[in-house]
């Protein structure tokens, strides 16, 4: 099946940080098979990728990223860009577009860059893995998104006093890891205690770093969520960190659902409706004002992500292409 021929091209590029050649090299494949397809290919300012059907007039927009976490999967971000040409080269119609946002893995740099420099579409629609286990445990397939989590990722540093492991007392020591390590199971705390709301420190590196020195500072990043801006700001202010940043919580267009929603019915399949806890340049475009909405299709694995592990089925990606196909054709008045 050409979808997981061609995720299986991407995934062999091995991780695809934003911003490094890797990234470049998926953009450059994908371009190329914008151009088979026919579409007119552009990459602009922010270095976003976008395939055009000829023929101009309103701008429909699916697509997603092609950039990667560290050891991430085939499917986040990479589903939306081979899943969404697949459904325009079938369309065929005009004013549809399939866009490949750069970096959005550390922050929709490219999702925000076409956002402040534009133009904008009429609407985007993102098919993308749920990246979770409700949709498995719901014996669902396919789900529409009714908002995106807002998050803010932060960095602390804990700063002790570097020394001697062996000659210094325990008593007169400054462990920065200590400190750090009670601050970062305090931020646990904090989360769970916010309904919906998580938090987690995915890198830490300590300062010298020696077997047998005492730490003298150590730096970590903090990624918070919650569903809405007041969660938000209350989790970051209990774990000490600035408050009023980060990418807004954002809800998904009604039209853009309803669109959605019906062309999964029509297939004869349930509809689930979910919010989703990862960040999407879809957010970023809702937030900019494009009605925007999304596609999630079935997790396998229990539902893991940013792992080798992430998966979906053929049987499932079928009918995402299909339903996203279904979907663009009611957005673009077909
Ligand atoms: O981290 C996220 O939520 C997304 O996968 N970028
Ligand atoms: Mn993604
Ligand atoms: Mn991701």
């Amino acid at each position: 099946m050409r979808i997981f021929e061609r995720l299986d091209e991407l995934y062999a590029l091995g991780d695809r940080i934003g911003d490094s050649p890797e990234e470049d090299a998926a953009h450059d494949l994908a371009a190329g098979w914008f151009r088979e397809a026919g579409l007119e290919v552009e990459v602009d300012a922010g270095r976003n990728l976008i395939g055009r059907t000829p023929g101009g007039g309103r701008e429909i927009w699916t697509g997603s990223h092609l950039d990667t976490v560290p050891s991430g999967g085939r499917f986040d971000g990479a589903l939306g860009v081979v899943g969404g040409l697949e459904a325009v080269e079938r369309l065929g119609l005009p004013g549809l577009a399939v866009v490949v946002f750069r970096d959005e893995e550390r922050g929709c740099a490219g999702s925000r860059a076409r956002c402040t420099s534009g133009p904008l579409p009429d609407a985007f629609l993102e098919l993308h893995i749920e990246q979770g286990p409700r949709l498995a445990s719901a014996g669902v397939p396919l789900a529409v998104v009714s908002a995106i989590v807002g998050y803010s990722r932060q960095t602390v540093t804990i700063t002790g006093r570097a020394g001697h492991a062996g000659t210094t007392p325990m008593a007169d020591r400054d462990d920065a890891l200590c400190a750090a390590a009670e601050r970062v199971l305090a931020i646990r705390d904090a989360a769970l205690a916010v309904p919906e709301a998580v938090a987690t420190v995915g890198t830490l590196t300590v300062d010298p770093g020696g077997v047998n020195v005492i730490p003298g500072s150590v730096t970590f990043t903090v990624d918070v969520r919650a569903p809405d801006r007041a969660r938000l700001d209350q989790l970051l202010a209990a774990m000490g960190l600035e408050t009023g940043v980060g990418v807004e919580p954002s809800l998904m267009d009604a039209s853009v659902l309803a669109a959605t929603r019906s062309a999964i019915e029509e297939l004869g399949l349930p509809v689930l409706e979910l919010a989703s806890g990862a960040g999407h340049d879809a957010g970023i475009l809702a937030t900019a004002g494009v009605p925007s909405g999304m596609l999630f299709v079935r997790s396998l694995n229990g539902g893991v992500s940013h792992s080798p592990d992430e998966h979906s089925s053929e049987e499932d990606v079928l009918l995402a292409v299909d339903a996203l196909e279904r979907s663009l054709a009611r957005l673009a008045g077909a």
